[in-house]
């Protein structure tokens, strides 16, 4: 199954090279995660000179953001699909003026340290990734070993989907007569009462955001129903994606989720 996910992300990769879709459909999410990533780094006060890596960073999209933004920070992406890898030299290389400071290589998050090192990370960050993981085992192993690539006091910020938001999102389709979202046959989601256990093992303090929930409300349940009464086809470029990553936080509606994660000083 593993091998079959790893194909599907170079598939991907391969077809939709150059344009925000790699990793996902919904470009508008994409757009809204990296501006939250960017409103929690801010407020982090890292060091200058922090280093940073993405794990399971597709095509480089966040990374070359976040590079663009913090342009005193290091920056290190890694993936197992080496298509998404190639992706990501390239837009690096045409991002221009960050080649001294992000880098991407191939690499396993079974195995975050082999690709970091111990202890090297002011910040680690996975989108999206650890959900690929197929059993609950694997995803709190490689949570284990993200730790370990923390210097002390270093942070983990996870983007990673929960069924909570999931269920949420589904009850409040039912009630508009919408079909239920279905979870994606590669993805293993995370519940939040045994990530929130099983992270305080490694981490002195966990703390877990909404940050997409008015914007899952607004595309997946509104206009999901405008469309559904409309008979047409929802569209990921729609005003109202646009719109709505400029919502604030309100609900619970979402499966993504960020948590900030710190390991003790
Ligand atoms: C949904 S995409 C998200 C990519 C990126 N983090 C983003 O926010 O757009 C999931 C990514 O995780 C990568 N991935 C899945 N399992 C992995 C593993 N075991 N090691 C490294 N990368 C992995 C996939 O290749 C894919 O690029």
């Amino acid at each position: 199954m593993s091998e079959r996910i790893r194909d599907y992300w170079n598939q991907r990769a391969g077809e939709n090279s150059g344009s925000l879709t790699a990793t996902t459909q919904d470009i508008w999410l994409r757009r809204l995660e990296v501006a939250s990533l960017i409103g929690v780094i801010e407020k982090l006060h890292l060091p200058p000179d922090a280093h940073i890596a993405d794990m399971g960073c597709g095509d480089g999209h966040t990374i070359l953001q976040l590079a663009r933004q913090f342009p005193e920070f290091h920056f290190l992406g890694f993936d197992y699909a080496p298509q998404m890898i190639e992706t990501a030299q390239v837009e690096l290389t045409r991002a221009g003026g960050l080649n001294g400071r992000v880098r991407f290589i191939t690499g396993d998050l079974n195995d975050p340290v082999a690709s970091t090192g111990t202890g090297t990370l002011d910040l680690a960050m996975t989108g999206r990734s650890l959900i690929n993981l197929e059993t609950d085992g694997a995803q709190y192993a490689a949570i284990s070993r993200i730790a370990l690539c923390l210097k002390l006091g270093g942070v983990y910020l996870a983007i990673e989907n929960f069924h909570e938001g999931q269920d949420a999102m589904n009850t409040a389709r039912a009630a508009m007569g919408l079909l239920e979202i279905p979870i994606r046959w590669h993805n293993h989601f995370f519940r939040e009462a045994e990530f929130r256990k099983q992270t305080a093992a490694h981490f002195s303090s966990v703390e877990v955001q909404e940050f997409s929930s008015a914007y899952y409300y607004a595309t997946r349940v509104i206009y999901s129903a405008m469309c559904h009464m409309q008979g047409v086809e929802p569209d990921y470029d729609h005003d109202i994606h646009r719109l709505a990553v400029h919502l604030p936080p309100m609900g619970n509606f979402s499966p993504i989720r960020l948590a900030l994660c710190r390991k003790a000083g």
